[in-house]
């Protein structure tokens, strides 16, 4: 197979990034945007030793799953990547993923899902969002990055995030223009404003986040107040200072331009602060049934003794401290520990501890406290192995593990099968229209006999 030859095939899986599998003469080709049913003519882009990449040249047979998404970006945008996929499918698309990935990654193939919970409205649903300006033409510009580069798509709508913050930011744009602010470029290092994070709480409060390139940007104040008047619902401006030459988004320091330093949202009725820099989840609608979730599997009762690892801002502790006799949280960002003390206090809940700290160093420090129920929920590279060791030595009956990737999760459930059983599993679409799911998985000791 070699670099643009064309061929003709039909599409018989997707990856587990929603990408389209051809096979050609039994050789993989991935091409984005197919459908599996779906025949096209396809030209080959790229070839490695066991598959290569192919794009569509002309559709032959389509789908009857196929929608023409809504977002007219789509295409170009590298945001969403289910988009083209009727909704209800999407779903089942990520069901059969987490299925294979048990078992191909976590060699677990007696695992069963016992359900997926989807979106009714599966459209903005985002509560945080982060948007790239730059420059064009000597303009400045902000948008969303192409697939797969980081060339700037001017934003004009977004279905996956509130419309209010595509305003915002479409504001803010046009006011730094007037303003004499200008756009970041990665090239040189060189321009003024780098992102704009934005984030809404369940009332339609926003916080915008502004990243500058440097911390003397003498017009700041006047952009602050010129959005709070177009926009009275921001209640907090911050600027971050980056002057990293790297992607990473935020940077160490950061000054209240107006309002408070954090928002306050409310889960499953309770309150929580939360600082510009603090994880929370990104669906507001979608995190009430993960956490009613890991209440259900968790059956906590009041005597109970909970560790909540990688606590965040204490959301899910703070929730099961209401019926527990004692949570301990562990979390390893400073400011999302002082957030979750706060909003322990802020909710009246005082049989809850909070501990800064790496949860796999951290959980030894409680080698004395017997603990009932174990939850984790960790970034996307999973539980260090000394932790799911810990687990396993410390003899905790019951583990629900809170995952937003689910191959790091079958690698660590492998691990923790040996002295566990998964009794059960559900998957939460916390991001429609991508291919990536939540899942929350329940697991009980084996009892010797
Ligand atoms: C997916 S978030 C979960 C937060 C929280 N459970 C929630 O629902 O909002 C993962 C959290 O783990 C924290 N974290 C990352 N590595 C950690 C580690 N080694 N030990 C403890 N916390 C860690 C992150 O700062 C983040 O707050």
């Amino acid at each position: 197979m070699k670099i643009n030859e064309k061929y003709q095939g039909e599409c018989v899986d997707l990856n587990h990034q929603g990408v389209g599998v051809v096979k050609i003469e039994g050789f993989p080709v991935f091409v984005e945007n197919m459908l599996v049913g779906e025949t096209a003519q396809i030209k080959i882009q790229k070839v490695e030793k066991s598959y290569a990449y192919g794009v569509v040249t002309k559709f032959l047979q389509l789908s009857e799953n196929r929608v023409a998404p809504i977002c007219p970006t789509y295409s170009e945008c590298g945001g969403c990547n289910l988009m083209h996929l009727d909704y209800p499918k999407q779903l089942d698309f990520k069901v059969k993923m987490a299925y294979e990935t048990f078992k191909r990654i976590g060699h677990l193939s007696d695992v069963k899902i016992n359900r997926i919970i989807g979106m009714e409205e599966p459209y903005y649903y985002r509560n945080k969002v982060q948007i790239p300006f730059g420059v064009e033409n000597e303009e400045i510009i902000c948008g969303f990055y192409k697939k797969k580069s980081h060339k700037i798509i001017s934003l004009n709508k977004c279905f996956i995030q509130p419309i209010e913050a595509t305003e915002i930011t479409k504001s803010i744009r046009a006011m730094a223009k007037e303003l004499g602010i200008s756009g970041y470029n990665e090239k040189d290092n060189k321009g003024i404003l780098r992102h704009v994070l934005i984030r809404k709480t369940y009332d339609n409060n926003y916080m915008v986040v502004i990243i500058t390139n440097g911390k003397n940007v003498e017009q700041k104040y006047e952009l602050a107040r010129m959005i709070v008047e177009k926009y009275p619902f921001v209640k907090s401006i911050i600027q971050n200072i980056n002057k990293e030459p790297f992607n990473i988004i935020l940077g160490k320091k950061s000054i209240i331009l107006y309002g408070k330093d954090y928002l306050t949202d409310v889960i499953c009725g309770l309150k929580f602060n939360l600082s510009y820099n603090a994880f929370f989840q990104t669906n507001h609608i979608q995190t009430e049934k993960l956490y009613q979730q890991v209440m259900d599997y968790a059956k906590i009762d009041d005597k109970d003794v909970v560790v909540d690892a990688y606590c965040g801002v204490g959301t899910i502790g703070i929730i099961l401290a209401k019926k527990a006799y004692k949570v301990y949280g562990i979390e390893i960002v400073e400011e999302a520990v002082n957030n979750a003390i706060e909003n322990a206090k802020l909710n009246n809940i005082k049989n809850i501890d909070f501990i800064l700290g790496k949860a796999e160093e951290e959980i030894f420090k409680l080698e004395n406290v017997n603990v009932d129920v174990m939850v984790m929920d960790p970034p996307r590279k999973g539980c260090e192995l000394s932790l799911l060791n810990a687990i396993k030595n410390k003899k905790v009956p019951r583990v629900v593990y809170v995952s937003c990737n689910v191959a790091t999760l079958a690698r660590d459930l492998e691990v923790l099968s040996s002295d566990y059983n998964i009794k059960d599993v559900t998957l939460i679409d916390m991001f429609p229209h991508t291919s990536e799911v939540e899942t929350v998985v329940l697991l009980e000791r084996i009892i010797e006999k």
